[in-house]
């Protein structure tokens, strides 16, 4: 095997999603503690949003000062190479999020058992599902009552559109908790209740008739778990991995993160199914992780936190080939060529200087502001990666320059916000004037904080009483040429320059499309 295919077969880089309480946090830890990456719990920060503590906005820039830290966490376990990528909680960064999720080749969806499918988590799952990307569940919080497992997993299947495949079932609930059935591995893991540290031994039983089981625990029990191993097999499909990688089934895991229950069980059945990296299209091409010419992609920016250094990290995701320290690479939108001294890697919490990466992986790049979400670097060829979205915000305001001989900065300090993608601009057609559009209203506090604090300009905002933002797109010039004459004032352009219409509500949303059948109105892009 080439040394690039082995190191492709070893690597595994998921994401951890969940509605924010579910027990992301707590889970990524235990996973580290499993892979000797971290020695102690408490040791992940968790990049959640406290309430109460101080205003939201301080506890957003604490937040962006912590999750540098926690934006990949590399360990080695059974020999694999894993990277998980971290996804904000907040729902104000849930664009972070989504963008997040175009560099990963599995997720782990958290749910808390008492709470069930919740907001966030439908939501996030459906952008996972939009490319069918192969998700394991987790139930989490089996130390607390909550929901019956059946009804919790047609919850499951209902909100989330989603097919699952029990491979443990939990022996009782909250008090009566006494562990798991795992059907993965065919044995019964008992839980005692020890917080933090302890990793419980399992007993294997490999024929759930045999009265062994009456030994650890009591007959009822047994026979209630007897029963109900009986029906699962009867209701659910059977483990499927062709069915689990194109995202068509989804294996669930019982647990308790907390008291780190259920938890190597669900990393032993990740490492052996999870997909390694894959193909990724760019304009037509599917681009093979094995093709020897490198290729990658950005998706996502950091700011340095100290206002007197305005560099950032570039994270970027290996597609293909071989990635190589102070090598030029072609940064295609630019279309020059850069090279990089000091790519990073991380290892838990740890950076450290790489000399090498390969597919599935992520290093972080030094830049200067060179690079935008989205951004492709290669050998040489032009190609782009595609399918990172880009959704209608949901708040629309008028950005205005407060300080007239600042005015370079504002232009420069928006742009490079822009870039990291903080939040979105468009620019109306008619009056140029300039519109910042977000997902949530924390986002223009940060954006104001952080004009002044690192680029030295004052902005303030005005309403703009937008309620969408359609990316539009006609193959019928006439009708467009009409639409455009008939809504111009409510035309802009985003930052790509393409042509996007603000409605001011859903019904002349509704309206606009019922009028001109022949134009496409979208509430989402990719760029
Ligand atoms: P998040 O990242 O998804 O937002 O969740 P996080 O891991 O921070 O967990 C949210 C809360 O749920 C935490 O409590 C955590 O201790 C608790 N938790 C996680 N897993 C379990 C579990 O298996 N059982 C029980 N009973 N609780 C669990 P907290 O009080 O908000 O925070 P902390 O003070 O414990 O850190």
């Amino acid at each position: 095997m080439s040394e690039l295919k082995a190191e492709i077969s070893k690597r595994r880089t998921f994401g951890i999603i969940s509605h924010p309480d579910a027990g992301k946090t707590t889970l990524t830890e235990k996973l580290l503690l499993y892979g000797g990456a971290i020695q102690e719990a408490g040791a992940v920060k968790s990049n959640k949003i406290k309430k109460g503590a101080t205003s939201d906005f301080m506890e957003i820039e604490r937040q962006r000062g912590i999750s540098v830290a926690t934006s990949v966490m590399g360990f080695e376990y059974k020999g694999r190479k894993i990277n998980i990528l971290d996804t904000p909680g907040h729902q104000d960064f849930a664009e972070d999020t989504y963008r997040t999720l175009t560099a990963v080749d599995s997720v782990i969806v958290v749910i808390d058992v008492a709470k069930g499918v919740e907001a966030q988590t439908e939501k996030l799952v459906e952008v996972c599902r939009m490319r069918d990307t192969p998700i394991i569940i987790f139930i989490n919080k089996l130390d607390r009552e909550g929901k019956d497992a059946y009804d919790l997993l047609d919850e499951v299947e209902e909100k989330l559109g989603l097919t699952v495949c029990p491979l443990s079932w939990p022996i009782g609930m909250g008090a009566r908790f006494k562990g798991v059935y795992n059907l993965w591995e065919k044995n019964i893991q008992l839980y005692t209740e020890q917080k933090k540290q302890r990793i419980s031994e399992s007993i294997n039983i490999e024929d759930i008739s045999t009265p062994e089981i009456e030994k650890y625990i009591d007959k009822e029990t047994a026979d209630t778990l007897r029963e109900e191993i009986e029906l699962v097999s009867g209701v659910y499909p059977p483990f499927d991995k062709e069915a689990y990688l194109k995202g068509q089934l989804c294996p669930v895991f019982f647990g308790s993160a907390l008291n780190n229950f259920g938890v190597r069980e669900l990393l032993n059945c990740f490492v052996e199914i999870a997909p390694i990296p894959q193909p990724k299209m760019a304009d037509d091409v599917l681009i093979n992780p094995l093709q020897d010419d490198f290729t990658g992609f950005v998706f996502k920016i950091h700011a340095n936190m100290d206002p007197k250094h305005r560099d950032r990290i570039a994270f970027l995701k290996i597609v293909s080939g071989v990635f190589r320290r102070n090598t030029n690479y072609h940064h295609v939108r630019l279309g020059k060529n850069l090279k990089f001294s000091s790519p990073t890697a991380f290892m838990a919490s740890k950076k450290s200087v790489v000399e090498e990466a390969f597919p599935g992986d992520i290093v972080g790049l030094h830049d200067t502001g060179n690079f935008r979400i989205g951004d492709t670097l290669t050998e040489g060829s032009k190609l782009s990666f595609k399918g990172i979205p880009s959704f209608s915000p949901e708040h629309f305001r008028f950005i205005n320059n407060a300080d007239p001989l600042k005015s370079k900065q504002l232009h420069k300090g928006v742009d490079q916000l822009m870039d990291e993608g903080v939040a979105q601009l468009f620019t109306l057609e008619s009056n140029n004037r300039q519109i910042i559009g977000t997902v949530g209203a924390l986002q223009y506090e940060v954006i104001q904080y952080r004009l002044e604090h690192e680029y030295g300009a004052k902005c303030t905002y005005e309403n703009y009483p937008a309620y969408k933002a359609c990316w539009i797109e006609s193959f019928d010039d006439d009708q467009l040429d009409e639409f455009k004459k008939l809504k111009y004032r409510y035309l802009a352009r985003d930052k790509f320059n393409r042509l996007v219409f603000l409605a001011d509500s859903s019904f002349s949303l509704n309206m606009a499309k019922e009028k001109f059948p022949k134009i496409k109105f979208y509430l989402k892009s990719e760029f």
